[in-house]
């Protein structure tokens, strides 16, 4: 059974794999005061041409999400999210578990535009309910949209305009910036975001994500907050060495465009076959219609969300593609279907 299910189901980038064995028996600081830390970090700055960020290397998305949010926030703030958006629907609640509660807004394809965020805004005016403060979005969005540079310009002056915080997930943002189209580049997403933080986890490395905050409110004290949180990890050398092999030699952009070449060639596969689409998703998650009949003769050979009832006989399914994935697969499952 070959599985479509996600993007972490392989281990690591054996690049990544062969720099935690050639540093294993070198001593280093702990608590990411080690060298492989500080040369990630540097790396990350020198790409995003900016040296005034503070970058902090964090294990998993929901762990970044709910510390860096809890630690933006005023106990009576509150965040704003699509109602797509990971923190409101997958993440058992931590966001509201570290007390600020997440106000979801109609999505527009799983973006949030500016126009929805006001209507919240309208109807918290005062000490008798919660102050929205942060804006919550990804890119790639749940259902694999992305957001042009001009979408989140035009969200960064709302949020400038209105005071608030825009904070960027960006669990999968290699496969988002590697769509030439959105003209968006990591510097952009710097300038126009308060915070953001660029996956490791689903683009090759074993875990970890790259906390980037620019606001220079932010960043007080952010490392208590992490250790708090019980996240700043003694042998934080792993997620160094591991963002430091990711932005040497580009390869966390290679790895990214190979996850969204292997979606691309399974959804050309699949429109030849004259297949429709929940949703035109440019990135690594293909969401196709399928008749449910269908779906149980491909389960027999693949692996794969069933995401969403369309009617009585068809559901969509999502399809992820990795930077591991094979062709060979992709090409199977087409044939699969074929037949
Ligand atoms: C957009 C997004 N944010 C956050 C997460 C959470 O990441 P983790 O599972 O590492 O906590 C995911 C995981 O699927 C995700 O897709």
């Amino acid at each position: 059974m070959y599985s479509f299910k996600n993007d972490y189901s392989e281990g690591a980038h054996p690049k990544i794999l062969n720099a935690l064995i050639v540093s294993n028996m070198t001593q280093e600081k702990g608590y990411g005061n080690d060298t492989h830390t500080n040369n990630a970090i540097s790396k990350i700055k020198n790409l995003i041409g900016n040296k005034d960020i503070d970058i902090h290397l964090i294990s998993g998305g929901t762990q970044t999400n709910l510390i860096a949010i809890g630690a933006f926030l005023k106990p009576y703030e509150a965040c704003i999210s699509a109602n797509t958006g990971h923190i409101a629907v997958n993440e058992t609640g931590a966001i509201e578990y570290t007390g600020h509660k997440v106000i979801t807004i109609d999505s527009n394809a799983g973006k949030v535009i500016p126009q929805k965020i006001q209507e919240v805004l309208d109807v918290h005016t005062n000490e008798h309910v919660v102050k929205p403060k942060l804006v919550y979005i990804s890119n790639p969005t749940e259902l694999g949209t992305i957001y042009t540079k001009e979408e989140i310009k035009a969200l960064s002056n709302f949020c400038k305009s209105n005071d608030l915080i825009l904070y960027a997930d960006g669990a999968r943002l290699g496969s988002a910036l590697c769509i030439k189209e959105s003209y968006l580049t990591l510097s952009d997403m710097c300038n126009f975001t308060d915070a953001f933080f660029i996956g490791g986890t689903k683009n090759g490395a074993l875990l970890g994500e790259a906390l980037v905050i620019r606001n220079e409110n932010l960043k007080e004290n952010f490392r208590y907050h992490i250790k708090q949180k019980g996240a700043l990890l003694a042998k934080g050398r792993l997620l160094g060495i591991q963002f430091e092999e990711l932005f040497k030699d580009n390869l966390y952009f290679e790895l990214a465009n190979h996850a969204n070449e292997m979606a691309n060639l399974l959804t050309e596969g699949l429109k030849e076959l004259n297949c429709k689409f929940l949703i035109d998703s440019p990135t690594n998650q293909v969401f196709p219609i399928l008749e449910n009949k269908v779906i149980e003769k491909l389960e027999k050979k693949f692996i794969f969300y069933i995401w969403e009832k369309i009617d009585d006989t068809h559901s969509a399914i999502r399809l992820v593609t990795s930077w591991a994935t094979k062709k060979e697969a992709v090409l199977a499952f087409i044939h699969e279907l074929k037949k």
